[in-house]
């Protein structure tokens, strides 16, 4: 199995770990497949992620996705975060091995809950949707 020096890099030095200060929102999802659990939270200023932290209980793959996902959200509207799929959060590392795809898959659903976490707390309404996979 190979992985890029991108994939590595977030492994070794995984950005924004933790939870943030007061969070808006948080979203706890857990992999079906193999168990692992990753924890989300944001803060939102005006319909903006202005900080998203992670707490991953996973293989490194999941560490890397989820490390990756929250500098591309952070700055995003909600709307555009929603729209970050795990094959994008895939691509920014280079690829993943495609055995360790399923894993990028946390990283989507845990901004996703985190979202619907907010959406419910803020206007009583979350999310329509749930894309499975
Ligand atoms: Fe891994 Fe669905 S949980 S393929
Ligand atoms: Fe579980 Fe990667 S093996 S998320």
């Amino acid at each position: 199995m190979q992985y890029s020096a991108k994939v590595m890099d977030h492994f070794a030095n995984p950005r924004n770990v933790g939870e943030v200060a007061e969070a808006d929102g948080v979203g706890e999802v857990g992999n079906p497949a193999c168990g692992d659990i990753m924890k989300m939270s944001i803060k939102v200023k005006d319909n903006v992620i202005v900080d998203a932290k992670f707490k991953t209980f996973g293989c490194g793959a999941a560490i890397a996705t989820s490390s990756i996902s929250t500098e591309m959200i952070i700055g995003k509207t909600l709307d555009e975060a929603l729209r970050l799929t795990n094959k994008a959060v895939a691509e920014a590392l280079d690829g993943l091995p495609p055995a360790k795809m399923h894993c990028s898959v946390l990283a989507e659903e845990a901004i996703e809950a985190a979202i619907d976490d907010y959406l419910k707390k803020t206007t009583g309404k979350g999310l329509e949707k749930k894309k499975g996979h």
